[in-house]
């Protein structure tokens, strides 16, 4: 199947771009490049040694995402681009509402003028609001706790109405938990601009001196050692589950599924610091700060139904995940003293 990554120059999305073609599929990378830089499409080629293509546009533009499809002969959509910052969105919340929600209506009636209607979304477990129970599954109520979760939210009802109106549609409904690590060849991985929002990237670039230490944001949770616990996923593991995802609904009956994405082990931020230490034999400096407003204490999936129905479930554990996010640090400095010295 030829498939339209929207977003796909982007962290998850490029490593997606390599696991569908690892399984056979081709890939057509949609993306604004307002996260990212148009050289992850020159690596995305060196480890796959195919060309992907690169359309650079906005989803918001329905005549540029209905030209993309109609142009390359796509199939089917996967649906990652998006602004992701929560406090950002807290602060800025039309940006938001018009990048995340009106682009991904524009994107839709861009697929349907096209009669494309194989569409996977990037979801997230944020959908949960302050868990009821533990584990989450897909059953466990909705809610949002800020902006940026509020457009996730809002963009799944309006895909469940979408499928409920026209059961051609074969949609699935992704819910990441915490995606970290990165591929193996340390080409490609998580490379915010600015300070990092998410754990692992803030953990790499303290370990590498880029930043002086980590803030870990409570520690008086009710959990095993007061800081927050998390789903942490590998990225490759959920770059496999979109695979999964997509083959089962392009071979299936139903209009739209939802799956979480995550391993359902729960690990705290001082378990992640102590690994990404052990494994990679760093150091990694930190200090307790206040907890953040809207963060809960725990957060994990019941990764059973991806399981049970895409036959998937993650395969990398804690070790691969920080073993892998260094490689990418390093590789990433390597990188920039040689651009540097260039210059
Ligand atoms: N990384 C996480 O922790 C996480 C967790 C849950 C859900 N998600 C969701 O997964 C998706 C991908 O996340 P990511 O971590 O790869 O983020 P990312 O920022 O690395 O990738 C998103 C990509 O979308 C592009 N983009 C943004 N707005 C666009 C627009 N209007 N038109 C075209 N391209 C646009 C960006 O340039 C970027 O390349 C997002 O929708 C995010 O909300 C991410």
């Amino acid at each position: 199947m030829k498939t339209l990554l929207t977003g796909g120059a982007g962290y998850i999305g490029s490593h997606v771009a390599v696991a569908l073609v690892a399984a056979g599929h081709e890939v057509v990378c949609f993306d604004n490049l307002s996260n990212s830089r148009s050289e992850v499409i020159e690596r995305l080629e060196t480890i796959t040694g195919r060309t992907i293509p690169l359309v650079v546009g906005d989803i918001r533009d329905r005549e540029a995402v209905r030209a993309a499809i109609a142009d390359h002969d796509v199939q089917a959509v996967i649906h990652f681009a998006g602004l992701k910052a929560v406090g950002e969105s807290v602060s800025e919340p039309i940006k938001y509402y018009d990048n995340n929600v009106r682009g991904t209506l524009a994107m839709i009636e861009a697929m349907i003028d096209c009669d494309v209607k194989t569409l996977v979304f990037s979801s997230s477990a944020t959908v949960y609001g302050q868990p009821q129970y533990l584990p989450l599954d897909e059953a466990h109520p909705t809610s949002a706790t800020n902006p940026y979760g509020r457009t996730k939210l809002m963009i799944e009802e309006m895909l469940a109405d979408i499928a409920a109106a026209d059961p051609a549609w074969r949609i699935a409904v992704l819910r990441y938990f915490n995606p970290v690590g990165a591929h193996d060849s340390g080409l490609i991985g998580e490379d915010p601009s600015g300070i990092p929002n998410n754990l692992m990237p803030f953990i790499s670039r303290v370990a590498a001196g880029r930043l002086p230490e980590l803030s870990v944001f409570g520690n008086d949770y009710d959990t095993p050692d007061g800081t927050g616990v998390r789903d942490y996923v590998h990225v490759v593991d959920l770059a496999e589950g979109h695979v999964a995802a997509l083959d089962a609904i392009a071979a299936g009956e139903a209009p739209l599924g939802i799956w979480n994405l995550g391993t359902g082990e729960g690990y705290s931020v001082l378990d992640m610091v102590a690994s990404f230490e052990r494994v990679n034999g760093v150091n990694v400096p930190y200090r307790i700060a206040p907890r953040r407003p809207g963060d809960v204490a725990s957060c994990y999936a019941s990764p059973d139904r991806a399981r049970d129905e895409l036959g998937w479930a993650a395969q990398r554990g804690l070790d691969a995940m920080c073993g892998s996010s260094w490689t990418f640090e390093r590789t990433l400095a390597m990188r920039n003293a040689k651009q540097g010295s260039d210059e």
